[in-house]
C-alpha cells in the first residue's frame, strides 16, 4: 500500500514540477488550470493519508520538497484582464516604397498644408501600455485582443528603464511601447537556458514575451528586459504637447527610453530614405526591428485623420523586405491532414532566418515541388517574412540527387494514395493519422472547446484504443481514464466533467468541428445562419450554396462530399446517440426574407448541376441563360414575388419581357425543369420568401451590444452579425447599451454593465437570440 502511494506520490510531483517547469519558465502551459489543480489536490491527499511521505526526497526528484510545500507547486491564478482605458490598435503595413507613397498621398488629402510626419523604428517585441494616474504607475498590461490585456503590472516594475513614479504628467496618461530584449542578452539567457536545461527561446521576441508573462516576478526580474515607448495617450492638457515627435521628447526627458535614429520631416523621398537607411543599419542594430513606423505628427491632424477598424489610418509600418538565409535539404517527408490532403514537407538542416531557427518549410503541393525542383541534399535559399511560415525560395546548388517521387501509399494507413491534380490525398476515413488530426481538431477551442482535453491526452486516449472517433470521447467512463498514466480520480472527474459541457454546443461549432473541408469559423456561421439545422445543410442541393454568402462552389462540393461519405454520416448520428445536442432554427429567421431580384440575379450566373438526363432542358448550362440585367428588372417590375413569377404563363411573360417569346418560353421552361422545382421547394421548405420589396425592419435595429472577453468567434464576425440584423456594436458599457457579451475572462466591463443593470448575454445566449424570429428577445437563463 505503501509503496503504492510512494510510487504514486513521485509520480504526482515530477507532472506538476515539469508542468511548474513549463508554466514559469518556458511559457508554454502544458496542462490546463483544472488538470493541474486536480493533481496538486490529489498530491495533498495523498500526502495528508501518508504524512511520513510528505518530506522524503528520492534523488531521482529536482526538488528538495514536495511541490505541495513550496510556493511553485501553489499556482497563483492566471493574469487578471485588463481593460486598456482606450483600445491598443495595431498599424497598417506598408512592403514596398509605392505602397508607402500610396499612403503619403492619402495623407495628403487630410491637409492643405504639407503634412510633418514622426518617423521612428518599428521594435519586434512585445507591446505594454502602462498606465500613470496622478504621476504614479498604477497599471501595466499586455496588448490581448486590443481591447482586454494581461496586467502585468508586478512584472513590469521589474523592467528596470520603465520610471514608475512621473513628474508634472498629466492625471492620467498611458505610455505606448514595446518591451524588448537585445540581441547579446537574448544570446546570454539562451545559455543559461540551456546551461540549466531550460527552455531555449527561439528569437528575442520570445524571449521578451515568455519573460514578462511569468508568474513569479522574481523570475522576471532576473531577465534582462527593457522598454522603449512608442506612443501617448494623455487627457487634454494645456501643458502636454501637441504633436507625437514632441511627446516622445517629452517622454525621455522623463526618464524614459526611445528608440533612435528617429527623423522628423515634412519630406517624404527624406523617409524612404530613412527607412533604406535604417534597413541597412538593420544588423547593427542592438534589437530586433522588422521596418520603420511613419506617423502624421501633429495630434490634431492624427484626431481628423482617425481610424479604420483596428488600426490608425495615420501610420502606417513600412516593413523590410524578407530575410534570406541558405541550408540545405535533409529529408522531404509527407505530412497527413485531417482531412486526407498529404503535404509534402522539406526537413532543413537549422538554419536562422531573421531571428528564427527554421528547421521546416512546407513545400504546398506537387507542383511546386516540381516546379521549384527540390530534391533531398539540395542548398536552398529559406525565406522568412514576419510571422509567415517559412518557404524555400529557390534551389541555389543541387545536390546531384534524383528527383523526389511522390509516395504511392499513405505513410501512416499504407492505402494507396489518390492523385488530384497537383494534390495527393488519402481518402481513408479511417486513416490513423487523420483520425488522430480530426480528434484534436475536434476538441479544439473554435470547435467543440473541450478543456482539459488537448492533444497530449487524446494522444494517450488514441494509443489505448480508448478513442478512435469524436464521439467515444462522450462513451468515456472513469475506469477508461483511470488506466491511463498519471490520470487520477480528481483529473478522471474533471476530464469528464469537461466532456460533458462539450455535449452542449452550437450548430456553427458543430460545423466546425465535424471537420467539414474549407468549412472553418466565417463559413459555419454563414451557413448555420441560412441552413438553420444540420439536417437542412445535409440535404441541401448544390445550387442552394449559391444564396449563402460568401460560400463558393468548391466549398459547396466539399460540403455535399462530406455528407455522401457514410462513416460521417454514421459519425453524426453516433455524436447524436451518446447526447451531443445543439440548437436548431425551425421557423425562418431574416436570412429569409430576400427579393425577387436577388433570387434572380443568383439564378442568372449559377452553372448548373443539374442531371445529365435534364441537361436538354437548358441552354448553355446556364438556367436563366438569355435573361440578362434588363430582362430581369422588368420581370421584377411586372411581378410580386416568385411564386407569382413562376406560375406566370408565356404569355404573360412575353409581355412582362416586351416581346421577347424566346426568352419568355426559356423562363417559362426554367419553372418546369423537375430539378429547379425541387430546389425551390427545398428553399421554400427553409422559409424562404422571394418578393420583399422594403428593407424589413430588422430584428436588432435599436439594440447597442459591447463585446469583451475571449469569444469563440473573431470579434469581426460577431460584429458583422449583429450589424446585419440592425445592431450596433460599441466600444464601452453605458447606461444606453443592450447587451454585453460577455466571453470568457471578461473584465471590468462585466463589472460595468452590472452597474447598468445591462443584460449580460453569455455566447450561447447570445447565438439563441440572433436566432430567434420574434421582436423581443427572449427570457435568457
Ligand atoms: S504605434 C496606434 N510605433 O507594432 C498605433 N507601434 O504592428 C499603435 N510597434 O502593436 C502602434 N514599434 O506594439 C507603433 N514605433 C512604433 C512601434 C510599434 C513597434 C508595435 C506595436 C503595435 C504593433 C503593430
Amino acid at each position: 500500500m505503501t509503496t503504492d502511494a510512494k510510487q504514486r506520490i513521485m509520480a504526482l510531483r515530477q507532472r506538476i514540477e515539469s508542468a511548474n517547469h513549463e508554466y514559469y519558465e518556458n511559457d508554454a502551459p502544458s496542462l490546463t488550470d483544472s488538470a493541474y489543480d486536480s493533481l496538486v489536490s490529489e498530491l495533498h491527499e495523498i500526502e495528508a493519508m501518508h504524512p511520513e511521505l510528505a518530506t522524503i526526497n528520492p534523488p531521482l526528484f529536482a526538488s528538495v520538497n514536495s511541490p505541495t510545500q513550496t510556493v511553485g507547486g501553489k499556482r497563483a491564478a492566471r493574469f487578471a484582464p485588463y481593460s486598456h482605458p482606450t483600445p491598443m490598435r495595431s498599424l497598417a503595413n506598408a512592403f514596398s516604397h509605392e505602397e508607402a507613397h500610396h499612403f503619403f498621398s492619402r495623407m495628403m488629402e487630410w491637409s492643405d498644408a504639407r503634412v510633418t510626419y514622426a518617423a521612428e523604428l518599428k521594435l519586434d517585441g512585445v507591446a505594454l501600455n502602462a498606465v500613470y494616474v496622478g504621476g504614479t504607475l498604477k497599471a501595466a498590461a499586455t496588448r490581448g485582443d486590443g481591447e482586454t490585456g494581461e496586467d502585468v503590472l508586478s512584472n513590469a516594475k521589474t523592467i528596470t528603464n520603465l520610471p514608475h513614479f512621473l513628474d508634472d504628467a498629466p492625471a492620467h496618461l498611458q505610455v505606448r511601447g514595446e518591451v524588448v530584449m537585445t540581441y547579446d542578452d537574448f544570446a546570454t539567457l539562451n545559455m543559461h537556458q540551456s546551461k540549466t536545461d531550460s527552455k531555449i527561446f527561439a528569437n528575442p521576441r520570445n524571449a521578451a514575451a515568455g519573460s514578462l508573462r511569468q508568474l513569479d516576478s522574481g523570475i522576471t526580474a532576473a531577465r534582462p528586459l527593457r522598454f522603449y515607448a512608442h506612443g501617448v495617450v494623455a487627457e487634454n492638457s494645456p501643458l502636454f504637447p501637441t504633436a507625437h515627435s514632441a511627446a516622445l521628447d517629452w517622454l525621455k526627458v522623463r526618464g524614459f527610453s526611445v528608440a533612435e535614429p528617429r527623423l522628423r520631416t515634412k519630406d517624404v523621398d527624406g523617409l524612404l530614405n530613412y527607412h533604406e537607411k535604417v534597413q541597412a543599419l538593420r544588423a547593427k542594430l542592438p534589437f530586433s526591428v522588422d521596418g520603420v513606423v511613419y506617423k502624421v505628427d501633429d495630434f490634431s491632424l492624427q484626431k481628423k485623420i482617425g481610424y479604420v477598424s483596428r488600426a490608425p489610418r495615420f501610420a502606417v509600418a513600412h516593413k523590410f523586405s524578407a530575410e534570406l538565409a541558405l541550408t540545405h535539404v535533409q529529408a522531404i517527408e509527407i505530412q497527413v491532414g485531417r482531412s486526407g490532403v498529404l503535404t509534402p514537407v522539406a526537413r532543413l538542416a537549422p538554419v536562422t532566418v531573421g531571428g528564427v531557427v527554421v528547421a521546416n518549410a512546407t513545400l504546398h503541393n506537387m507542383d511546386i515541388v516540381r516546379e521549384k525542383n527540390v530534391r533531398v541534399g539540395d542548398t536552398v535559399e529559406v525565406r522568412r517574412a514576419g510571422d509567415v511560415i517559412p518557404e524555400i525560395v529557390c534551389v541555389k546548388k543541387s545536390g546531384g540527387t534524383a528527383a523526389w517521387q511522390p509516395p504511392l501509399v499513405c505513410p501512416s494507413c499504407e492505402q494507396a494514395v489518390h492523385t488530384n491534380g497537383k494534390f495527393l490525398r488519402c481518402v481513408n476515413v479511417a486513416c490513423p493519422e487523420r483520425r488522430r488530426g480530426q480528434l484534436i481538431h475536434f476538441v479544439s477551442r473554435n470547435a467543440l472547446d473541450i478543456e482539459g482535453v488537448g492533444g497530449v491526452l487524446l494522444e494517450k486516449l488514441f494509443a489505448a484504443g480508448l478513442v478512435q472517433m469524436p464521439s467515444d470521447l462522450f462513451a468515456l467512463e472513469k475506469k477508461d481514464l483511470l488506466t491511463l498514466e498519471l490520470i487520477a480520480e480528481q483529473s478522471a472527474t474533471n476530464i469528464l466533467a469537461a466532456i460533458e459541457r462539450g455535449k452542449q454546443t452550437t450548430l456553427p461549432r458543430l460545423l466546425i468541428a465535424l471537420g467539414i473541408p474549407a468549412v472553418g469559423e466565417a463559413a459555419a456561421v454563414r451557413l448555420a445562419d441560412f441552413f438553420g439545422s444540420l439536417q437542412a445543410l445535409r440535404r441541401a442541393p448544390l445550387e442552394a450554396f449559391a444564396f449563402v454568402t460568401d460560400i463558393g462552389t468548391e466549398t459547396a462540393a466539399g460540403i455535399r462530399d462530406f455528407f455522401t461519405e457514410s462513416a460521417n454520416i454514421e459519425e453524426i448520428k453516433q455524436l447524436q446517440a451518446v447526447g451531443v445536442v445543439w440548437p436548431e432554427r425551425n421557423s425562418p429567421g431574416s436570412e429569409q426574407k430576400r427579393t425577387l431580384m436577388a433570387f434572380l440575379t443568383t439564378m442568372r450566373s449559377l452553372k448548373t448541376v443539374m442531371p445529365e438526363n435534364t441537361l436538354h432542358l437548358i441552354d448553355n448550362n446556364l438556367p436563366l441563360h438569355g435573361l440578362g440585367k434588363n430582362g430581369t428588372k422588368k420581370l421584377v417590375q411586372t411581378f410580386a414575388d416568385l411564386p407569382a413569377l413562376a406560375t406566370a404563363d408565356e404569355a404573360a411573360l412575353t409581355i412582362a419581357l416586351d416581346g421577347n417569346a424566346a426568352l419568355a418560353q426559356r423562363v417559362r421552361m426554367f419553372f418546369t425543369v423537375p430539378h429547379y422545382r425541387q430546389l425551390l421547394d427545398f428553399l421554400n421548405d427553409l422559409g424562404f420568401v422571394w418578393g420583399h420589396k422594403e428593407t424589413p425592419k430588422l430584428r436588432l435595429s435599436g439594440k447597442t451590444f459591447v463585446l469583451t472577453g475571449t469569444l469563440s468567434q473573431p470579434r469581426s464576425v460577431v460584429k458583422q452579425r449583429i450589424e446585419k440584423l440592425g445592431g450596433v456594436v460599441t466600444g464601452s458599457v453605458s447606461a444606453r447599451t443592450t447587451y454585453l457579451l460577455a466571453g470568457d475572462n471578461a473584465g471590468s466591463k462585466r463589472a460595468a454593465a452590472e452597474k447598468f443593470q445591462v443584460t449580460i448575454l453569455t455566447e450561447t445566449d447570445f447565438e439563441q437570440l440572433l436566432w430567434t424570429t420574434d421582436e423581443e428577445p427572449p427570457t435568457l437563463l
